[in-house]
């Protein structure tokens, strides 16, 4: 402690300094209405409190000092200011100081959505695939009708399907991308379509009301079960390892024929049952199987000339598994914590 008032005066500026500087090298709003506080806080401001002892002082030092430490109020309160404001990092004395550390730029990263759905997409470039789009508010032709939904379908219900004004609904899985490249374009083709989906679904752990779907297609003259089931197995290996194996099992969906659910065996235990895969040794994947012949009449492919088939499934539960993520909704919380853990990853 010094008893000079003016060298009292130094110091609160240099800690003042230091105090800011730390206050933008984080960032941190909070922080630097602390250091406000410090010193300008109505009781135990550091410079409240120098201002209010000044008519104490010895005449012959009242004067200097009353002088400084106003002109030094009106430093510091332009310095937080800038600094609230982001400015560039300045001394009290309003110069700029570069011997302060510098103020990290917050760069953001890829969302592991996105993570996923660029590795998916870079996996079936690779094995001749091209990635198609698709609008999100959909006809009732080609999310239900064309995919050979019929209208007492129970997904058509108002409780699985947000529909919109005019009789447009807001597409409930990738599919309807099938419908509108068949129509566009002739075989063969070989498609992907990654994007956002809506349901009426009540929110918990793994559902929630818009989630990520990624759609395939192939159509060309030959093609079977066994080209369905190699390409959801080279898919497999390139997303789980070289190990993977895939499982399809018998289901329906109104638009395959015949139908399947696939898993993927699970890559953690390689099928011996870990929580991950909830013991079963197997990850669901999603829905697949043959391009129903009515699904083709539908979009003017001769079903006696061509073959095709389908897949489509939740990219949100793959990135689930893949990053041990134990609740979907932390996804799409944005909450940066979270986020920012995915900074490098692949
Ligand atoms: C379909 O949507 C079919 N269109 C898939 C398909 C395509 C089958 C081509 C055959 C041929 P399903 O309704 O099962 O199928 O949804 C596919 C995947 O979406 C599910 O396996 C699941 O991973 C994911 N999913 C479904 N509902 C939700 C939800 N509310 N939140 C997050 N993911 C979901």
């Amino acid at each position: 402690m010094t008893h000079d008032p003016l060298e009292a005066l130094e110091e609160i500026r240099k800690d003042f300094d230091a105090a800011l500087a730390q206050a933008r090298v984080r960032g941190d709003a909070q922080l630097l209405e602390q250091v406000r506080l410090e010193f300008f806080g109505r009781s135990r401001g550091r410079l409240t409190g120098f201002l209010r002892t000044v008519k104490e002082l010895p005449q012959a030092q009242r004067g200097p000092a009353g002088a400084r430490a106003n002109q030094l109020k009106k430093e510091l309160e332009e310095a937080l200011a800038a600094a609230a404001a982001g400015g560039a990092p300045q001394s009290a004395a309003g110069v700029e100081d570069l011997t302060l550390p510098g103020v990290p730029a917050l760069a953001g990263c890829r969302h592991p959505i996105t993570l996923v759905r660029e590795e998916l997409e870079q996996v079936f470039l690779e094995m001749g695939y091209a990635v198609e789009d698709g609008p999100e508010a959909e006809t009732d032709f080609n999310n239900f009708t064309a995919l050979n939904i019929p209208p007492d379908h129970p997904a058509r219900d108002m409780q699985d399907t947000l529909y919109l004004a005019g009789g447009a609904l807001l597409r409930t899985h990738t599919s309807p991308v099938q419908v509108r490249t068949m129509l566009a374009r002739k075989p063969p083709l070989k498609i992907i379509c990654p994007g956002r989906v809506f349901r009426r679904d009540a929110i918990d752990a793994t559902h929630y009301p818009v989630f990520h779907q990624v759609e395939g297609l192939a159509v060309d003259e030959s093609l079977s079960m066994a080209d369905l089931k190699g390409t959801l197995l080279e898919m497999g290996r390139r997303l789980f390892g070289p190990k993977a194996r895939v499982r399809l099992s018998p289901s329906y969906f109104p638009f395959v024929e015949p139908g399947a659910e696939f898993s993927v065996s699970c890559f953690l235990c390689d099928g011996a049952g870990c929580p991950t895969c909830k013991r079963s040794g197997w990850i669901e994947m999603g829905g697949a199987g043959m391009v129903h012949p009515a699904v083709f009449r539908h979009v003017n492919i001769d079903p006696e000339r061509f073959t095709g088939f389908a897949f489509g499934f939740g990219i949100d539960r793959i990135a689930m598994v893949r990053y041990g993520i134990d609740d979907l909704r932390l996804l799409f919380d944005n909450d940066v914590r979270f986020l920012e853990q995915f900074r490098g990853a692949l």
